[in-house]
Order: structure tokens, then sequence, then C-alpha cells
């Protein structure tokens, strides 16, 4: 990968987020997608474990914070779902392989908000459209420059073995709907997000499937690690240095 041009590098600090088109190659996106299909394929949920992802704060708490399969989501791959997937009694009501929500969040939030480090601005978001991601099919929304007020609220680990297993510091603010600013994106795109940048994205409504791949980066160089953030490095499983 190329190094960002001086310009790119203004824009995503005045922003808070930047739109790199171009990142993977379409075959790229084909081989992630046929990945993706093999490994939702093989998926087997159990039943107690069939998570509808929501950052809607009651919701979450309840669906997400209770259960361990959550939790231990760290070095796992695990499964979240749309809302509406399952009926009560947690039987798919659509086709597994169309169901899958996570990887993408819904309400308005900020990444530092479930990963909180100190200082803050250590966290990157890195989110690749392996998928055309449209006004219609779910893209990501931005607020520019919001990434410099600070954290509105964190999601912290309660004690060992009760319940619910998380809960939140403080409260997401109500959010001036007209500031969001939508990014489509083509397949291919990579986007980088900075950590308190304030960002959403749409239920994908439409019959038009928006996978998307992400993942976080951490300058790890004297920034300490939240201990009661959600995820947690664990023995099997280190944060992987990128370098060193
Ligand atoms: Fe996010």
């Amino acid at each position: 990968m190329a190094w960002l041009s001086p310009s790119q590098l203004q824009k995503f600090q005045q922003d808070g987020f930047l739109v790199l088109e171009g990142f993977l190659s379409a075959e790229e996106c084909v081989a992630m997608q046929q990945r993706i299909g093999e490994i939702v394929a093989e998926m087997d949920v159990p039943l107690h474990c069939r998570t509808e992802f929501s950052t809607q704060e009651e919701e979450q708490l309840r669906a997400q914070g209770s259960t361990d399969y959550f939790l231990s989501s760290g070095d796992k791959i695990r499964f979240f779902f749309e809302k509406g997937v399952f009926d009560e009694k947690g039987n798919f009501l659509v086709p597994p392989e169309k169901s899958i929500n996570k990887i993408g969040h819904v309400s308005p939030h900020q990444d530092a908000s479930f990963l909180y480090t100190e200082p803050l601005g250590r966290v990157l978001g890195m989110w690749i459209a392996v998928e055309d991601a449209t006004l219609e099919n779910g893209c990501l929304w931005f607020i520019p420059g919001s990434h410099t007020s600070g954290v509105s609220r964190r999601m912290v680990r309660a004690l060992v073995g009760s319940a619910p297993g998380t809960s939140f510091l403080g409260s997401e603010p109500a959010r001036d709907n007209s500031l969001f600013v939508p990014t489509p994106v083509q397949r291919g795109a990579l986007v980088l997000i900075h950590g308190e940048v304030v960002h959403k994205s749409k239920q994908n409504l439409s019959d038009r499937s928006r996978q998307a791949y992400t993942f976080h980066l951490m300058e790890a160089s004297g920034t300490t690690w939240s201990p009661e953030n959600w995820l947690q490095p664990t023995a099997e499983l280190p944060f992987p240095p990128l370098y060193t």
C-alpha cells in the first residue's frame, strides 16, 4: 500500500475519516466474498448464542453483554445477526447467509466507546467494502470533524460472573441527523475511521447485500488498552503486533 499523500493525511485529520477507493482489486474482493461464503456455510450457531447485533443501548446490554459468546469473540469467529432474523424460539426466519449483520454498526457511535484507550486517538478503524456500499444498502455516514471532542460514553465490563456482562458509563448524546454525511463507496474501497469520529450506517432494507470487512488497529506504543474494555487479548491470541 502506498503512503497517504499530505493532502489525504490532512483530510483525515480534518474530517476524522478518509475514503481510499481501489484499495483492493475486484479479484481480491471476490476471493474475500468466497471465503466469507465458506465461513457462513460452515456456521453452526448454538441456539443460546443467537445474538442479534445492535448498538441501541438497552438492547445491547441484554443481547450482547450478557453472553459469553460476545465477550469471548476477540480471538474467534463469532456471528452477529440483523434484527428480525430469528423467531422467538431462535429459528432462522431468513436464509442464514443473508442474516449476518456483523461486520457493521447501525446507530450513531464512536468506536472509542467500545475500544477505549488512554490517551485517546490511538485506535484506527479499517473498513473495507467487499461490495459496493450505497445509500440504499447501508453505506457509512459520518459527522465530519466530530473526532475532536472526546468520548461521550464507554462500554465497560462488569465483574466476572455478574449479569449483564457489560454496562455503559455516560450516554450517547442525541445527534443532529442533518450533520451526517453519507459515504457511498465502490467495492474494494478502504475507509479509514478515527476512533472518536461519530458514524453510523442505516439498516440495509434493499435487496442488495453490502458485505464489508472491518478491523481496528491500535498504536500500542505509549498506549494503555483499557482493562475495562469488553474485548480483551487472551493468552491464546494476544493482539498481534504489526511491527515491533
Ligand atoms: Fe464503528
